[in-house]
């Protein structure tokens, strides 16, 4: 946020993203309700300040009108909420708590999580700011070296553990774990590329992603207000799930199932992965070569979210934790579940149990695909 002015604050940028000063304000608010409020008993600290950065109550739509913190007042408060929290926090005992909010600092974690999601979502926002610079680019990440393979790996049949097991944080949807039964299938070993994607675009006169645009006989990315000729060995990113799911069938293969992903995504490791908001943008497909999941797929976590198959539904056993607006509310058809985590996602959000669901038809989101084929 650094490079920004308070009137890119609190500009709408597009309709299904909220102004990022409604963000940072939500951030504290939420921070204040669980931490504050809940964990150390204390009152409102600005009255009904909360009713204003309610998700559920204020739509995306509608979050400019509000009567929202901004500038100066904005700061004050997410500076104040912050030390109220390190206050309460410094007075608990968080290992020998019974409350299932406290053991093992789960609220903390959940808090944290909250942040580090939200600093996606703004993100996804920054993209239509013309002339955004970040801070500070790791250009390691895109100097990764390519490594080589076959087009798809395999993963075997067999009974796979789904989910997250009991201790430790993860959300209540990524629980219980369970088994599942899968049949014996390949995936692709790196996600798919722009050029690929570009060939389905010229070959079946399919809409391009976000942020495409013709320029003569060629393509450039839009990304910040930056026009740069499309790279054609980085994953493809900002395409709708309809898009993934046409793109899999024209290449003669389908998208995974959750299940299938999670499966093929076993031993990957997410310290050897582009997230973080490291280097602003993806590496070329197929880097991070020496750290592969166990069927040799690479890239799995980091760089582009992936589109699945799969509705987002309650695994067998579900139990809403700690509230159901959390996932509880989302679960059915209308959603499909994304997979892995983009280089835009903060490292501690992901692990190969995280769900993350998105309308059909989104395409802001930092989402690419893989496909699978049969064995
Ligand atoms: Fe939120």
């Amino acid at each position: 946020m650094e490079p920004l002015a308070d009137d890119q604050l609190n500009r709408v940028y597009s309709p299904i993203l909220s102004p990022l000063a409604w963000d940072l304000g939500h951030i504290a608010n939420f921070e204040e309700l669980w931490l504050v409020q809940r964990v150390g008993g204390l009152e409102p600290m600005r009255g009904e300040l909360g009713r204003l950065y309610d998700a559920i109550e204020n739509p995306r739509k509608i979050r400019n009108e509000l009567p929202i913190l901004r500038g100066d007042e904005l700061r004050s408060y997410m500076a104040e909420v912050r030390e109220r929290t390190l206050e309460v926090l410094s007075g608990i005992e968080l290992s020998y708590a019974d409350d299932p909010l406290l053991a093992g600092g789960f609220i903390y974690e959940m808090l944290l999580a909250h942040e580090h999601q939200h600093n996606e979502t703004m993100l996804q926002l920054l993209q239509m700011v013309d002339g955004y610079e970040p801070v500070r680019v790791d250009e390691s990440v895109a100097a990764e070296p390519v490594s080589e393979g076959p087009e798809m790996v395999t993963v075997e049949a067999g009974e796979y553990e789904i989910g997250a097991d009991a201790g430790g944080f993860a959300y209540d949807n990524e629980r219980p774990r369970h088994t599942v039964e899968l049949q014996a299938f390949e995936i692709d070993r790196t996600p798919v590329t722009n050029a690929a994607f570009a060939e389905f675009v010229a070959d079946t006169g399919a809409e391009p992603p976000m942020y495409w645009e013709r320029d003569g006989g060629r393509w450039v990315t839009t990304q910040f207000g930056d026009r740069r000729p499309l790279d054609p060995a980085l994953p493809v990113v900002h395409v709708d799930w309809n898009k993934a799911d046409a793109f899999a069938r024209w290449a003669g293969k389908r998208l995974p199932t959750e299940f299938e992903w999670e499966a093929a995504a076993t031993g990957a490791d997410r310290d050897r992965a582009n997230l973080d908001q490291l280097g602003f943008g993806c590496a070329p497909a197929g880097a991070y070569g020496d750290a592969p999941s166990d069927c040799g797929a690479v890239q799995m976590l980091g760089d582009v979210w992936e589109w699945t198959s799969s509705d987002f539904l309650a695994y067998p056993g579900f139990a809403a934790f700690p509230y159901p607006e959390y996932s509880e509310v989302f679960f059915g058809d209308e959603y499909k579940v994304l997979r892995g985590g983009a280089w835009a996602t903060r490292t501690s959000v992901i692990r190969n149990s995280f769900r993350n669901w998105d309308l059909p038809q989104r395409s802001q989101i930092f989402s690419g695909i893989r496909c699978v084929r049969d064995l």
